[in-house]
């Protein structure tokens, strides 16, 4: 096989390696092993699985690294295999549940259509993306989750990297569950956090900012961006929020941050900033996702963004590359 033949064929390769990790972290089969390995009968029964097929998987899991055999007929969790649990920490059992989510997985599958039409083919069958999570509650839980443990990656380098003095009010803008406000608010002991968002998502916010210890010096609020956000605050963090939208709705969520902002106040844009080359980039991929899943949005470089900001009156005065190929974009007010 030549060298190009065995690129594309590896890439076909992964459309079965992810449907055995989908199924592994659907089945939750990582959960099952936590505690040692099991024979595939009591594995099969744990999970509610039929046997030859779940056997049939595990082979394909083991030559990926991710379980491994233990005696004839039995399995293993491995070290790479045990983020699939849904009790450590950096658990991505939701990521992988949410990207292989009916909806989600179909956005993929229709791809060469969205890019036939230019309008995403998701939202021809499902509506904006949004929507459908607000009237499916299991799926919308996994999303948050899902945007939790792709957030774990960079919030670390977030409060370690980004100099947050001067900011008594951050507001999160669409800030999700609320996990990278509560991050940035436990390393800054006096801060006040506002989590904003649609309000099945502002609940499930108030509950975990309650888990935290931090009830007393946050509030969530439910609201749509394209009204208003609250107003009089130092900084509002917008994480992966820009990137949902076409030009003309992401310059109106900033022109609504730019209006309500304290004067001197910032913006903190938190994205996968495109790069100038042609290397892979966790962007380029995640680009893809926004493309198949909303009209409009999109993944943008440096330049693209600075376009935005001068849109809402308001320039960018930094760019932090931060881990995972998250960058944090400072800008202020013109
Ligand atoms: C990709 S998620 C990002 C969540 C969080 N910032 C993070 O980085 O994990 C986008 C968020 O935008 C919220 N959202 C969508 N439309 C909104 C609107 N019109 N007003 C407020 N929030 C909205 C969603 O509920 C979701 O939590």
């Amino acid at each position: 096989m030549s060298n190009s033949d065995s690129l594309l064929w590896g890439a076909v390769a992964g459309i079965s390696r992810f449907a055995a990790l989908l199924t592994m972290a659907d089945l939750g089969v990582a959960d099952q092993l936590a505690d040692g390995p099991l024979d595939t009968e009591e594995l099969a029964k744990r999970c509610g699985a039929h046997a030859p097929s779940l056997r049939r998987v595990l082979r394909e899991l083991v030559s990926m690294g991710v379980v491994r055999r233990a005696g004839s007929d039995g399995y293993d969790l491995t070290d790479a295999g045990t983020v699939l649990r849904s009790d450590v920490p950096d658990s991505i059992r939701s990521s992988i549940r949410m990207i292989g989510e009916d909806g989600f997985w179909y956005a993929m599958g229709r791809l060469p259509d969205t890019v036939r039409t230019g309008s995403s083919a998701f939202v021809t069958k499902h509506g904006q993306v949004y929507e459908y999570l607000a009237t499916k509650p299991d799926t919308a839980r996994i999303f948050d989750a899902y945007m939790t443990a792709r957030a774990i990656s960079f919030t670390e380098a977030l409060v370690k990297q980004y100099d947050f003095a001067g900011v008594g009010t951050l507001v999160d803008v669409a800030g999700g569950r609320g996990h990278i406000l509560a991050t940035v608010m436990h390393s800054h002991p006096d801060m006040r956090g506002i989590l904003y968002d649609l309000g099945h998502v502002a609940d499930g916010a108030r509950e975990l900012l309650a888990t935290e210890g931090l009830a007393d010096r946050s509030e969530a609020v439910a609201g749509d961006f394209f009204a208003s956000v609250p107003a009089g605050a130092d900084a509002y963090l917008l994480a992966s929020v820009l990137h949902n939208w076409g030009d003309g709705d992401a310059v109106r969520i900033l022109r609504n941050v730019r209006r309500a902002m304290n004067p001197g106040g910032r913006v903190l844009v938190l994205e996968a900033v495109l790069p100038d080359d042609d290397a892979p980039h966790v962007g380029k991929d995640l680009d893809l996702r926004m493309l198949a899943l909303l009209n409009g949005a999109r993944e943008r470089s440096r330049e693209e963004y600075a376009t935005l900001f001068a849109q809402a009156d308001l320039e960018l005065a930094e760019v932090i590359e931060l881990a995972a190929g998250a960058s944090l974009l400072e800008v202020r007010p013109v």
